[in-house]
């Protein structure tokens, strides 16, 4: 299911980073549906929350992974200290509360979800953390959104009132990368029926939503938002994703050419493996990687440069914070080439006034060294500009 779907993402992020080449030369123009209306100021409660929110850690393949499931990663509690310590202010927590919710027409969460994710909120509290809690790889709302709307809802009604009294440093992000079927055209009304859901006992609790497409920066333009002012929008960015997801195995065929390095050129020209049989836009791509300098290369910062500006350009006009949920390197990359690329998306976030948050702490692209107790060699100074 996950091979599958990842496919479809990376062709989205394909056609998305086709399309963004073409956009980079227009002027931005706001283009959403009337219905969304621009909320005037930088002094809602959303961007009061967002600077808590600049620059944060996925604890990823955790808690989203289905019962029975491990993927690798443990988390203690010594950890979120250990966040805290490297300049870490908030930490994104993916969940798949929909794994552990009974039949319809409850739904009823078990106990067990909420109190594993209990330990995770209340330990990166604790630490002074910031922290958000998502629902993540909710697979039947991508492929059957209308149908699992009503499951939608009564998750959170659950999770809200359950977490109703925790301090404001706690936030929810409403859904992980809707994609397939779940448009932000067809996301939007659900979006606006569960903000509803949740106000009931959050009147005052800050939200995230991403747009369809994967979070993808090119369906910010279909996004219609209730005019409530403490909701942040939030997006991902894999670019360029023959770097970022070269060896994945859970993604396409297209992207098992390893030793791509960040920025390209190489000092020798890769040579496609024949047995991997690329595609011819694949062979273009290695060829321009290979051959342009490294301010036109696609290995490099053209691949997100522009598209960051335009999400600082759509968030000035309409007046919501956008925050930049995943962006990351798989492990297969070289550590000096995912510290440059870290680095590069992390100054180009923060020059369009974005809080972003690295996908992950220590599963497959990971930050942390879990067994040496450090950082990787490279990531810190990527990060936080300096050797800790
Ligand atoms: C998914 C992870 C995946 C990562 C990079 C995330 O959105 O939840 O499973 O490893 O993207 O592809």
């Amino acid at each position: 299911m996950k091979i599958k779907i990842s496919i479809v993402r990376a062709l989205c992020v394909f056609f998305g980073f086709v399309a963004g080449a073409a956009a980079s030369e227009t002027v931005f123009v706001p283009s959403n549906p009337p219905e969304m209306k621009p909320l005037g100021g930088h002094h809602t409660p959303a961007y009061a929350t967002a600077k808590l929110f600049r620059h944060g850690v996925n604890l990823g393949n955790y808690l989203e992974v289905p019962p029975g499931q491990k993927w690798g990663v443990t988390v203690s509690t010594e950890e979120f200290g250990q966040m805290k310590r490297e300049g870490f202010d908030h930490v994104r927590v993916p969940v798949g509360w929909h794994h552990y919710a009974g039949p319809a027409p409850n739904f009823t969460l078990s106990p067990e979800i909420f109190s594993r994710v209990d330990f995770i909120v209340t330990n990166a509290l604790a630490n002074k953390l910031a922290v958000m809690i998502n629902i993540h790889h909710f697979n039947e709302l991508d492929r059957d959104p209308a149908g699992s709307t009503e499951e939608f809802l009564a998750l959170w009604k659950q999770i809200a009132a359950h977490y109703k009294n925790f301090p404001p440093l706690l936030a929810f992000e409403l859904d992980n990368e809707p994609h397939e079927n779940a448009t932000t055209t067809l996301m939007n009304p659900i979006y606006a029926r569960a903000i509803a859901v949740i106000r009931e006992t959050n009147p005052r609790r800050t939200l995230f939503v991403e747009p369809g497409g994967w979070g993808s920066i090119d369906e910010l333009k279909n996004l219609v938002l209730p005019p409530d002012d403490n909701v942040i929008v939030s997006v991902h960015c894999y670019e360029p994703f023959h770097f970022t997801h070269q060896g994945a195995g859970w993604t396409t065929t297209d992207v098992q050419q390893t030793g791509i390095i960040f920025p390209g050129p190489p000092a020798q020209p890769l040579v496609p493996d024949p047995k991997l049989n690329p595609k011819p836009w694949v062979r273009d791509w290695i060829q321009k990687y290979n051959t342009l300098p490294t301010a036109q290369n696609p290995s490099s910062a053209l691949a997100f440069t522009d598209k960051l500006k335009y999400v600082h350009a759509w968030s000035d006009f309409y007046g919501r914070p956008v925050h930049l949920g995943e962006f990351g390197a798989y492990t297969k990359a070289d550590p000096q080439s995912r510290a440059n690329f870290y680095a590069a998306m992390r100054r180009a976030a923060e020059q369009e006034k974005l809080g972003w948050a690295i996908w992950d702490w220590s599963a497959n692209f990971r930050y942390w060294d879990p067994p040496n107790h450090c950082a990787l060699p490279g990531m810190h100074a990527a990060l936080f500009g300096k050797t800790n």
